[in-house]
């Protein structure tokens, strides 16, 4: 099965069907909670990053921000695939011609990535050298920061 074809079934079935009958306040809420969920996400990746990078809580350990903050990031994610889903099934064929829509995904595939493997291993070693240091925050920042605006620039294109 395409993309195309699975853009197609998502929004002709049922559900997709019953989503894009909702009225449009529901619409706006899920909207909302998508700002939320990247407004806790973001929220950690900028604390995080910025120790990395030294512009930020430097008398703070990593790993105690990492710590505190990890519960944002994870609500957050969940917050944003939930309702990004409740926004995309019923109009989903919409998006498929949208470069911004797939560009989102390629950063978001690798903002998870490096989020998962490098920041991981940086954010739980005892000491870091400043160049891997700045370099893992100034990438982990970039890459979500990147997705944020390519889901912003969906709808204008
Ligand atoms: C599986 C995860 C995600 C899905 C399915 C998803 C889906 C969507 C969809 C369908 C839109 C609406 C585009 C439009 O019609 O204008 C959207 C907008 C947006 N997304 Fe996501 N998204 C996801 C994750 C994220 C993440 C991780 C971020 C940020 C870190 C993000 C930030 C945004 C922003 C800023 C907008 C524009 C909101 C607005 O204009 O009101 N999304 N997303």
């Amino acid at each position: 099965m395409t993309a195309l074809e699975t853009f197609k079934t998502l929004q002709s079935s049922d559900f997709g069907r019953f989503l894009g009958g909702l009225d449009h306040l529901l619409c706006a809420v899920m909207e909302l909670g998508h700002i939320a969920g990247m407004i806790l996400l973001l929220a950690s990746v900028l604390l995080t990053s910025l120790n990395l990078l030294g512009l930020g809580l430097r008398n703070v350990p990593l790993a105690q921000i990492e710590r505190s903050t990890a519960r944002l990031f994870w609500t957050g994610l969940a917050l944003l695939v939930v309702s990004g889903l409740l926004i995309f099934i019923p109009a989903a064929t919409s998006y498929y011609p949208n470069d911004f829509f797939w560009a989102k995904f390629v950063l978001l595939g690798l903002a998870l990535l490096v989020y998962l493997t490098l920041y991981r291993r940086v954010a739980a070693a005892e000491s870091r050298g400043a160049l891997l240091a700045k370099t893992t925050g100034g990438l982990v920042l970039s890459l979500w920061i990147g997705v944020a605006f390519a889901g912003r620039f969906i709808g204008f294109f």
